[in-house]
């Protein structure tokens, strides 16, 4: 290193602050934005290193080596996962691993509760439909995907040729693979303009390897949840399976724990405020470049009435859980599923009317409407009025679709019928009767029933001036609900009457009834659970919605679709500053920054790391949310840190300016060597909004440390076993 003499290090200093000063670009903040394509990561590469990073793009992605790419999965089709061992040994949020964990879980054995750690290989527990996913390699393929269309082509026909092609070269690419292991997803981005070919490895047998009790992992719970300051230990552990060969297998005793082709190095240095960082994995769906209709739609339609409707669901719940152990463990991960989206969309419709996003995007339209008329394009000029016209006719349909979803659907007997039947017809009695048991598992009649009553009334009462698009067929429905006239009942809404009587009559809400059913000769099971008045009841909404709500969403989209691929090309002219990425849609993306505090409101700051003092300092036994385990409280007593001390204490959390989504759940955050500094698994309250809009001012993703992360598997699982097989470097 250059050695300065003392006295001139300070002006030395102040001389390169200037320096980078001057060489900084008009609009610096901006610089964290965006989710990049592995791929194509070489342009991002100038402004990483600009914030510290120091490896290359054939570090994050190569065909030709094994490399960070090599280690991330996507795990369970919803979150992240990455290896941390030679031996298969993979890290993700507690969160992504939650219905694992229950699905072991009784109230003898709550895992949920107390947590789990294999002690050895063999206590490690095979869960049946879970997956992770390698991407081996991506291709740009857009020339390929647009063979033979022509300009000429309706988008109907555009989309036929497209999805010709699409077949053909995902034919290509699997010739001589197991289609059991190995897919291929063409997927578009900028809405059509450019097709990636994705290469995908899928292993079948991943182990549940350890998990810290509740308290720890999920820490906070939905109180903290979307929330800093945040103190969740939110991680998990499991181990990838392969056959003999080291390559993906079907879950077999004999399996080998796999050998991937890279693992990553975990740092325990830690991280300080604009310390660089990376985060890699799979973010599930963004809507960067949609037109202010479509955010008005959110936030003044869609977002408070789907609130609305799961306020009902879970103060149902919540009230249910805590009278019964069971009960609770019954519905945990139902409950978290829906408060996750029910309080990030509370999140979202602040963010973007604090950050103004709807004024922002009318502007940037009427700007961008001037333009389009100065250059004299026609194509350009009709585009925003036509797109707007397509929004006003999609938005009912849009409402529809969402309270079919949020309220039919979401009654748990109602959705049971359907799938049901459908897996009858599809899969055969054995794995209709082997969902039947899943269902059973984690069914709770009261609930449901007292939900039924609830959803029904609210989802009448805001589908009123749509009843165009409510079954009107429900002639067999009025015959099958024992209380007779369903329409009667609807009418007069009185949805406890026939919430009462569905219950009372349908086979669907008993475990021995349906056994015994789904166990007759086939085609008498198959035509007695279509006569089930469950069955009876959703089949009108299902057709309903299939064939006159989604139908219509599909076209209206189509077209949609087609001018935003024109828009995209247009705001790249008009706005050629800007750097665009394409929106997430569930493929591996790489996005970066810097770890920062943030201002939430006026006069208050947020400092980007947390420590275990807070988890003391909101530990309450009272509180459920907050209780800990005694264990922590003991080894803080006495301050046992071990290894995983710093500055005297524990860091639990830290944020930073990573630009992440959903689905970025369990996904590495890297150091500027690329070393594993801890999990994602979250966004602060105030930037939950960054799907629509990223203001870097207060969008912060959320990290558990993993000497946190260390600390508990060490200290409360007592799992020194498990982190000998890591590969730890102190820096
Ligand atoms: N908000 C995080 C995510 O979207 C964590 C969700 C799980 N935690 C919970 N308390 N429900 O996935």
């Amino acid at each position: 290193m250059l050695r300065i003499p003392k006295s001139l290090r300070l002006s030395f200093s102040c001389f390169i602050l200037i320096f980078h000063f001057l060489l900084m670009p008009a609009v610096p903040a901006l610089a964290d934005e965006g989710m990049w394509l592995p791929m194509l990561i070489q342009q991002k590469i100038p402004q990483m290193q600009e914030l510290g990073f120091r490896l290359t793009a054939e570090d994050i992605y190569s065909v030709n080596r094994a490399c960070l790419k090599d280690a991330i999965v996507h795990f369970g089709g919803g979150c992240t996962g990455e290896i941390i061992s030679a031996e298969g040994l993979l890290i993700t949020n507690h969160h992504c691993g939650y219905g694992q964990i229950q699905a072991h879980s009784t109230v003898e054995h709550d895992y949920l509760k107390d947590g789990f750690w294999a002690r050895t290989r063999q206590e490690e527990l095979p869960n049946k439909t879970l997956t992770v996913t390698f991407l081996r390699k991506m291709e740009d393929v857009t020339q390929q995907v647009l063979e033979g269309v022509t300009a000429q082509m309706s988008e109907v026909e555009r989309q036929g040729q497209i999805e010709a092609n699409i077949k053909t070269i995902s034919e290509l690419t699997l010739q001589g693979l197991d289609r059991k292991f190995y897919s291929a997803r063409i997927a578009p981005a900028y809405y059509g303009n450019q097709y990636f070919l994705y290469l995908n490895e899928t292993f079948r047998d991943v182990r549940l390897v350890g998990a810290p009790p509740s308290s720890i992992g999920k820490f906070g719970g939905d109180t903290d949840n979307w929330m800093w300051p945040r103190h969740t230990g939110d991680f998990s552990l499991f181990r990838i399976y392969a056959g003999q060969d080291n390559q993906p297998a079907d879950y077999s005793p004999d399996n080998m724990p796999y050998r991937a082709r890279y693992h990553l190095t975990i740092s325990t240095k830690g991280v300080q405020p604009g310390d660089f960082t990376m985060v890699y994995g799979y973010p599930g769906r963004t809507q960067q470049y949609v037109l202010s209709p479509a955010v008005e739609y959110l936030v003044n339609r869609s977002n408070p009435q789907k609130i609305r409707l799961r306020t009902l669901r879970l103060d149902v719940m919540n009230r249910e859980q805590a009278k019964d152990p069971a009960v609770r463990i019954q519905y945990a991960n139902k409950n978290a599923g829906v408060s996750n989206s029910w309080k990030k969309w509370q999140g979202e419709s602040r963010g973007i009317h604090n950050a103004g996003t709807i004024g922002k995007k009318q502007d940037f339209e009427s700007r961008f409407q001037k333009w389009a008329e100065s250059s004299g394009r026609h194509e350009y000029i009709t585009l925003i009025p036509a797109m707007k016209e397509l929004y006003s006719q999609l938005e009912p349909y849009m409402f529809a679709s969402e309270m079919y979803a949020e309220a039919v659907m979401a009654v748990e007997l109602l959705r049971f019928a359907s799938t049901l039947e459908s897996t009858f017809v599809r899969n055969g009695p054995a794995r209709a009767t082997e969902a039947a048991r899943a269902f059973f598992k984690d069914y709770y009649k009261p609930i449901d029933q007292e939900i039924f009553e609830l959803l029904f009334t609210e989802f009448y009462r805001v589908m009123e001036p749509l009843a165009h698009l409510l079954p009107k067929d429900t002639a067999e429905v009025q015959s099958l609900t024992a209380a007779g006239d369903f329409e009667q009942l609807t009418a007069a809404k009185d949805f406890a009457q026939l919430a009462a009587s569905l219950y009372n009559t349908s086979v669907l809400t008993d475990h021995r009834k349906t056994m015994e059913l789904l166990a007759k000769d086939s085609a008498l099971a198959l035509s007695q659970l279509r006569e089930d008045p469950a069955f009876r009841l959703v089949d009108p909404f299902v057709r309903k919605n299939k064939d006159h709500i989604q139908t219509r969403i599909t076209e209206i989209s189509l077209d949609l679709n087609l001018l935003y691929r024109t828009w995209m090309q247009a705001i790249m002219e008009f706005d050629s500053e800007r750097i665009f990425y394409p929106d997430a849609n569930s493929t591996l993306r790489v996005t970066y920054g810097t770890v920062q505090g943030y201002s939430p409101v006026d006069a208050v700051t947020y400092m980007p790391v947390s420590t275990i003092e807070g988890i003391m300092q909101k530990d309450d036994p009272q509180v459920f949310d907050y209780d800990i385990p005694q264990s922590l409280r003991n080894i803080y007593a006495v301050r046992d840190f071990g290894h995983w001390e710093s500055n005297g204490t524990v860091p639990v959390c830290f944020i930073a300016t990573n630009h992440t989504s959903g689905g970025n759940s369990g996904s590495p955050v890297l150091n500027a060597d690329g070393h594993l500094l801890g999990l994602n698994f979250d966004r602060v309250w105030e930037g939950t909004m960054s799907d629509i809009e990223f203001d870097p001012s207060v969008c912060r993703n959320i990290s558990v440390d993993i000497r946190y992360v260390l600390f508990i598997m060490e200290k409360i699982g007592k799992a020194d076993y498990l982190i000998e097989e890591l590969d730890i470097c102190e820096d």
